[in-house]
């Protein structure tokens, strides 16, 4: 059934509930075709409520009887829900539903995964399981009651009695119904025991199928990590007798963060060292983290409304990187965050997609769950620290947790505690939550008389909806150095907060080079003019890492970019810098491959439209492939030596250390065998004791048209793994010339193990292909055409995850005439499908403009 006209929802519409919620009690009867869902709620009148309308979410649900304090009702049942006449007083309602888990292959709500039932509420998905009011200002504590023959019954709070076919569980903690969730199936548990600072002896859970037990020992000493970190720096204890994590198949993202019993992608959870990268394992503790960390920001307080979604994703983003860079080193860290915000928020930022931290509207909330909520989101939350000092920010998260515990709040009540904690005013900085786009921040220098005056100005291009922007407040950290390199200003982070303003320097009798938005500290573009030498002078002694790998990045795209316009050759300051970063072994190697990698091509393309041209895939393709030559050949005999030193004889640990290591030693691999050829890529895999090695010579060889007997003796030894098929997959439409890509996914989409339904295995192919620009982008428009026939065959499956993948299409107006009516074409034909989600003909329509 389709809704006639899809409704937007406006954050200035919000009104409270008129009716709160006391307690739940849920009964499952589960069955794969019929599922009995029996509620029992309690219900009590808001006070604060403008309305007395009681109106319960439910969709596809067939209700089979209801009742209100035992006496039969009469609801009144719509597409969308229910109304039905009931006390001006406390009640109970209650009602039985009939569901088909089975049938559900959108995901959300009840389904099922290879036998195993499982569930998805956020953001409004328990109104696929029963009636209720599916918002998340109504929290209510839960009793559940499972049947069924499986072995293993979960849902959230503590187990409180168990028999043979059933379970029950209970929640202390009131939730909103987003954080229900229930699992059964054969699983079986890696368990452990964590004890916390107060003294709670917790059992942790990591469910899985039974041939996945080998996976779970890092996502448990993960979750430890992360209950140890959050007492530590946020003096936050778990509050529950045990702690479950399910790994699942069928999972339309990452992970989530549901009270007690946390659901995780298989993805994003399992690992061991011969099927899973470096890449993985960080990222896999860095999800882990974020679940766990949402139990207090996001569980114990939560958004009053969806459009405060940041409140709980940016923080709890801006919490696993401190996590992650506790753990495993600042810098790097705030350089691979700062390439992804750059590589994907800023590219959302620019184009149709564009949206504020805190939406005003919206068709579809999962449409929102994207990269400004959560990595911009994040940012706002590290300015904020910025501003207000370490010390600042600790009193403003505990006057948080202290005031607004067992809450449902917005943006304001999360700034007023800023406010309160610091006496900081900051009204102007709450625009950053209003106001879309990427601030362009362009600094100038002069130097007279032993001052030295920095000029910032500010501007925000338009976005749709906001043509017009007023200033934000931008903290700028700032460093000077001396011509020989040395300090002789220490960071001071300015506050810009004009549209222009002047800040000066006394006392520099020479003029020095400056070392601006260090350690990235805001999230705008900076354009500021240096030359290769004052670069070459950063990039080898600036005091601040992420400005030292700034300055090298600076160097890089210029000379992408002079080769591209000009065919001009890199300026020797680059070749030269990379080589003494390359060659030093006092830096970290995970530093050093963050330097020696060059800018994507996705970057240099936004670079090239943000000059106002046009970009050419291919061409940018090419050039890039060029300057990696040139660079190899330059530092040949450092790679060399970098390879030979960055080999590992210690049994594989996944930390930062070796990781560091082994990105190095590829990265070197990668560029000595586009020199010289497969011998070494060749010898590495066939000696490779771990995936990282595994994957990155298969990479390699692959890159230079080679390794197709490799692939296939790859594939052989890893065809009944899926999270190692997926790599299988994705890697050689990765590493696929421009003219190959769209074919070979074409033809992969046809293999037997291209099971399309389950999401990670169609990323894994059009996901990929989607990320590979100059194949995206190959001249006739093949790649375009591929995945729209299969977003047309995906969206009435899996609507979450066919309208996330409409954003491939979010550029189309960088690119010169024949691409934009070539991608305008494909996103029509979208467009013009009869039954086409709400999901996806949002994106499609936000897209088309
Ligand atoms: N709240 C989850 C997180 O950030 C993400 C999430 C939102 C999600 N909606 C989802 C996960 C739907 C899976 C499916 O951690
Ligand atoms: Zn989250």
């Amino acid at each position: 059934m389709k809704d006639s006209a899809p409704q937007t929802i406006r954050l200035a519409d919000y009104t409270p509930p008129a009716y709160l919620v006391d307690t739940v009690s849920l009964i499952f009867r589960l069955d794969p075709n019929a599922t009995r869902v029996t509620s029992r709620i309690a219900f009590r009148p808001n006070p604060d409520a403008v309305t007395r309308d009681f109106f319960l979410h439910g969709e596809e649900l067939d209700l089979k009887w209801a009742r209100i304090d035992g006496m039969p009702a009469e609801p009144v049942i719509s597409e969308k829900g229910l109304t039905c006449a009931v006390p001006d007083a406390p009640f109970v309602w209650e009602a039985e539903v009939e569901i088909a888990p089975a049938r559900n292959t959108a995901l959300e709500g009840l389904y099922m995964s290879n036998g195993m039932y499982c569930t998805q509420c956020e953001a409004e998905g328990f109104r696929k399981i029963t009636y209720y009011p599916d918002r998340p200002d109504v929290m209510g504590i839960f009793t559940v009651r499972i049947e069924s023959d499986l072995p293993v019954l979960l849902s959230n709070g503590n187990a409180t009695d168990q028999g043979n076919g059933w379970a029950e569980w209970h929640d202390p903690w009131p939730k909103p119904a987003y954080l229900f969730a229930l699992v059964a199936g054969e699983l079986v548990a890696h368990a452990d025991r964590f004890t916390t600072l107060e003294g709670r002896d917790v059992a942790l859970n990591i469910w899985v199928r039974p041939g996945d037990l080998d996976k779970c020992a890092f996502g448990m000493r993960a979750l430890k990590s992360s209950m140890a970190w959050d007492e530590a720096t946020y003096g936050r204890a778990y509050d529950l007798d045990v702690f479950n994590i399910v790994a699942v198949d069928d999972f339309n993202m990452g992970a989530m963060e549901n009270k007690g019993l946390n659901i995780f992608n298989s993805s994003c959870v399992l690992a061991n060292p011969e099927t899973s990268t470096d890449a993985d394992f960080e990222r896999i503790e860095a999800i882990i983290a974020h679940e766990y960390f949402h139990n207090w920001t996001g569980n114990r307080i939560t958004c009053r409304d969806w459009f405060q979604l940041c409140l709980k994703e940016g923080l709890t983003v801006f919490r696993d990187q401190s996590f992650t860079g506790d753990l495993r080193g600042h810098a790097v860290k705030r350089i691979d965050d700062a390439q992804l915000l750059r590589a994907r928020q800023f590219r959302e930022d620019a184009g149709p997609l564009a949206h504020p931290v805190r939406p005003a509207s919206f068709v579809e909330i999962n449409n929102f769950y994207t990269v400004t909520v959560y990595e911009k989101g994040a940012e706002l939350v590290g300015m904020l620290k910025r501003l207000v000092g370490a010390e600042g920010y600790d009193a403003a998260l505990a006057l948080y947790f202290d005031r607004h515990d067992g809450q449902a709040v917005t943006i304001e009540d999360w700034l007023a505690c800023f406010a309160d904690a610091t006496g900081r005013d900051l009204t102007q900085f709450a625009r950053w939550y209003e106001q879309a786009g990427t601030p362009v921040v362009t600094a100038t220098e002069s130097h007279a008389d032993g001052t030295f005056a920095l000029t910032l100005r500010q501007e925000t291009p338009p976005t749709p909806g906001q043509p017009d922007k007023a200033p934000v407040h931008i903290p700028v950290a700032v460093g000077l150095l001396a011509p020989d390199g040395t300090e002789v200003l220490p960071t001071r982070v300015l506050e810009l907060t004009e549209a222009e303003q002047t800040f000066t320097f006394p006392d520099l009798p020479e003029r020095p080079i400056a070392s601006l938005l260090r350690d990235f500290s805001a999230p705008v573009i900076l354009r500021h003019d240096q030359s290769p030498a004052e670069r070459a002078l950063l990039l080898a002694n600036d005091t601040d890492p992420f400005n030292r790998w700034q300055a090298g990045r600076a160097l890089a795209r210029a000379a992408l970019l002079d080769r591209l316009q000009h065919g001009a050759d890199p300026d020797p300051a680059f070749l030269d810098g990379l080589k003494a970063t390359l060659t030093n072994d006092t830096l970290d190697p995970a530093f050093r491959a963050r330097v020696l990698t060059l800018p994507s091509e996705e970057e240099l393309t936004e670079a090239v439209a943000a000059a106002g041209r046009t970009p050419d895939p291919m061409q940018i393709h090419e050039t890039r492939a060029d300057l990696r030559d040139i660079v190899g050949a330059h530092l040949h005999d450092a790679l060399a030596e970098t390879f030979a030193a960055m080999q590992i004889a210690a049994p594989y640990d996944p930390g930062a250390e070796q990781a560091g290591m082994r990105t190095l030693g590829n990265l070197a691999l990668s560029y000595l065998t586009h020199l010289e050829g497969p011998s070494r890529a060749r010898s590495q895999f066939e000696a490779a004791r771990d995936m990282t090695q595994q994957l990155g010579a298969l990479s390699s060889l692959l890159d230079i048209r080679d390794g197709g007997a490799e692939l296939a003796r790859f594939r052989d030894r890893w065809q009944d793994d899926r999270l190692v098929m997926n790599k299988w997959f994705s890697l050689q439409i990765a590493r696929a010339t421009p003219a190959e890509a769209a074919p070979l996914a074409a033809k992969l989409a046809q293999d037997p193990a291209f099971d399309w339904k389950n999401p990670n295995r169609f990323r894994s192919v059009f996901g990929a292909l989607a990320g590979h620009p100059a194949g995206f982008h190959a001249p006739g428009g093949a790649a375009y055409d591929l995945l729209v026939d299969w977003l047309i065959r995906l969206d009435p499956v899996n609507p979450q995850t066919a309208a996330r993948m409409v954003t491939a299409f979010e550029t189309w107006a960088r690119y010169d005439a024949d691409r934009q009516a070539a991608m305008r074409h494909a996103l029509e034909r979208l467009r013009a499908r009869p039954d086409l989600s709400r999901d996806s003909a949002e994106m499609v329509s936000r897209i088309l403009g």
